[in-house]
């Protein structure tokens, strides 16, 4: 892992120092909430700015509180520590991904309940492959009782399946229905159907999590005066208009077929790539709701 580093329950050490026990809840079972988080190297400051940092922290808590894993850092001390890693990539834009897990206790009610904390960092340079295409799984996404809204380490074992269909498929990313056979969401991204002047995505009740790369498109789009629509999507709906994924990892991608049919919407694509376009000036501080969405990571 070369010069990475991770916060590992108090400092930052080299990528390899970070290691926990076999025996650990992380390990046994698989316990552990997480984010991945933003933060762009701002040349005039010298800083990093942190993209929704507030949202992600909230979401992390969110997570911790529904899949039941001790906070083993206050919002405070976490901000900091996030910024303690972000200062160790001078220059360059970040992935930071804190991760709360359990070290031992199988409920934060149990007498021997004790967790940790580390936060993996690392330089971020997405690139978009030549084609994205994207196959609809033969999976559904079922929440189980902690629900697709917290971002638990366990929920991604499912994430398995779905990357061997694609794999086995041969293409870029995988659209996974929910139970009632509705679109949920994609492989790491929240889906979007563009429409000239419109932005239909599944509503929460989808079984997706909350995507916040979404809801700043979503803002960037009623901003620009699209209708946007949060509501049950059809599988249907994915061949018509131009689907967009949006994760925080890869950005905002526009999809060329879905099953082999051929996106075939000019004026969508154009409004999808006018969006993407204003989702780049957002991260770089220059659209008009970077205000709202950057802060300084200090
Ligand atoms: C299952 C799933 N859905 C959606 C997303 C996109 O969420 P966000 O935009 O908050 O990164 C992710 C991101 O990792 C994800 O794992």
């Amino acid at each position: 892992m070369g010069d990475r580093v991770m916060w590992f329950n108090g400092a930052v050490v080299p990528w390899g120092e970070a290691r926990v026990h076999v025996w650990d809840e992380l390990a046994l079972r698989g316990a552990n909430v997480f984010e991945g988080i933003t933060a762009f190297w701002d040349t005039d400051t010298r800083k990093h700015q942190i993209l929704a940092g507030p949202e992600h922290l909230d979401r992390l808590f969110d997570s911790a509180r529904l899949a039941d894993i001790p906070t083993a850092a206050t919002r405070s001390e976490l901000w900091s520590a996030l910024a303690a890693v972000a200062a160790a990539h001078p220059g360059v834009d970040v992935y930071l991904r804190p991760t709360f897990y359990p070290t031992s206790g199988r409920s934060t009610l149990s007498p021997d309940s004790a967790g940790g904390l580390y936060i993996g960092g690392f330089e971020f340079n997405p690139t978009t492959p030549p084609q994205v295409r994207a196959v609809v799984s033969g999976h559904r996404r079922f929440g189980g009782p902690i629900g697709a809204m917290a971002k638990a380490g366990g929920s991604y074992l499912d994430f398995r399946l779905f990357e061997r269909e694609r794999l086995e498929r041969g293409v870029e990313h995988v659209v996974i229905l929910n139970e009632r056979g509705n679109v949920a969401e994609a492989d790491g991204a929240a889906v979007l159907l563009l429409g000239e002047k419109s932005v239909t995505t599944p509503s929460l009740d989808s079984g997706v999590l909350d995507s916040i790369t979404k809801r700043i498109v979503l803002d960037i789009a009623r901003h620009s005066g699209c209708a946007v629509n949060e509501r049950g999507v059809l599988r249907e709906e994915l061949y018509r208009g131009q689907p967009l994924l949006a994760g925080t990892l890869m950005g905002l991608r526009l999809l060329d077929s879905v099953d082999g049919v051929d996106v075939n919407d000019a004026a969508a694509t154009a409004t999808a790539r006018t969006l993407a376009a204003d989702y780049e000036r957002l991260c770089r501080g220059n659209h008009v709701l970077s205000k709202v969405y950057l802060t300084p990571l200090t």
